[in-house]
């Protein structure tokens, strides 16, 4: 059995490592194919080295570009990966232009595909991950869902003969690597003079967020104007649209660093107050460690993070202070999510007879 996962975004690092594991578990053979959309070793190699990785056996290396040049680039290097490699699977994770890329290479040339975090839905067609999620998931063979909601999205698309439920492979990664971390305290809170549960944690990265300039601008006075300091660990976009803007990152409560890596991001959002962010994977990310989240969309893909009472989603302005500042919501025992066994599932998929 030979799987090709394609990664190249910094969420797809952190949901490879529990899948690379346990294909070597299983002995299944896994090739991973980095399309270099994510370049800058904040953003790639970190993950890599602190997730214990294997190394990418292709690199595509297409770095930045607009939509079309950046998938266009992928996906004709795609083809003469999969024509040379002809793997069983090839994987596809999330939502990215990356994943998109991989899923049409896979299509053309007749390879079954399998789609992991299928079935997501933010149903804001404006948003470049929902039309990539939503064209990927028709293009699989396998939906790989992470939730019931997930799931019953696809039924509705007509997809339910294709779809397993497996769980979520960040509450793998998550559990893994909070057990791993203990009670290490990142330097960067040191650095900032940071008290547990006396700061927020913040992230802002997202075409939505960041390219308005009025909407960035009052996104980043709200977390200024916050009671405690914000730890606010900028994306490389956030940091040349605020600039190209004449925006200051450092101003008020806030404390503006590059990103990290995940071992100290869980570290940090565990002992934060408060999360504020536009990131999908930082809220599920915030409730599995029981953070209060705040989000700043106007939809999101983890509804139980909303339902349960841990995430509320805000405009900037009045209602992000309201909702950063409320009080801790009552504990819950929910595991939407699953429970740390996602990869065994996907695994068990890919593995199984067809
Ligand atoms: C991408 C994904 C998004 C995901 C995010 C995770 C798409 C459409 N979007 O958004 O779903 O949440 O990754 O971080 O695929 N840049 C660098 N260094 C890098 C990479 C990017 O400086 O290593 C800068 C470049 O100016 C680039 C910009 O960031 O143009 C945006 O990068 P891009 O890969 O297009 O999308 P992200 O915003 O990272």
């Amino acid at each position: 059995m030979k799987i090709l996962s394609v990664v190249g975004a910094r969420p797809q690092f952190v949901k490879l490592a529990p899948i690379a594991h346990e294909s070597a578990r299983r002995g299944a053979e896994h090739l991973i194919v980095h399309t270099g959309q994510h370049y800058d070793p904040l953003l790639s190699d970190v993950f890599f080295s602190e997730l214990e990785i294997p190394a990418p056996d292709v690199h595509l290396g297409v770095g930045s570009g607009s939509h079309g040049h950046q998938t266009g680039s992928m996906l004709a290097s795609m083809d003469d990966v999969l024509t040379e490699h002809r793997p069983d699977w090839v994987l596809v994770y999330g939502d990215t232009n990356s994943t998109l890329a991989g899923a049409v290479a896979a299509a053309k040339l007749h390879v079954p595909i399998a789609h992991l975090e299928a079935g997501l839905r933010s149903f804001n067609r404006r948003m470049p991950e929902e039309i990539n999620r939503i064209l990927t998931d028709h293009a699989a063979d396998l939906l790989l869902a992470p939730t019931e909601v997930a799931a019953g999205h696809l039924a509705r698309e007509g997809l339910a003969d294709r779809t397993v439920v497996v769980g979520d492979v960040m509450t793998d990664v998550l559990l893994a690597t909070r057990a791993a971390v203990g009670d290490a305290r990142p330097a960067a809170l040191d650095e900032e003079g940071l008290a547990d549960g006396e700061f927020y944690l913040a992230t802002i990265h997202r075409a939505e967020s960041t390219d308005d300039p009025g909407r960035l601008r009052a996104i980043v006075e709200s977390l200024a104007g916050l009671d405690h300091p914000v730890l606010l660990l900028a994306h490389p976009r956030l940091v040349a649209k605020a600039a190209a803007a004449g925006i200051d990152l450092a101003g008020g409560s806030l404390r503006t660093r590059t990103p990290l890596g995940y071992r100290d991001l869980v570290a940090v959002a565990d002992r934060a107050r408060g999360v504020v962010t536009d990131s999908g994977g930082l809220q599920k990310e915030a409730f599995l460690l029981r953070t209060p989240c705040t989000t700043v969309r106007t939809e999101t893909e983890w509804v139980e993070t909303v339902d349960l009472g841990w995430n509320v989603l805000v405009e900037p302005g009045e209602q992000l202070l309201a909702a950063a500042t409320r009080l801790r919501p009552a504990d819950t025992d929910a595991t939407p999510y699953g429970d740390g066994d996602a990869a065994a599932r996907v695994l068990d998929a890919l593995l199984a007879p067809r």
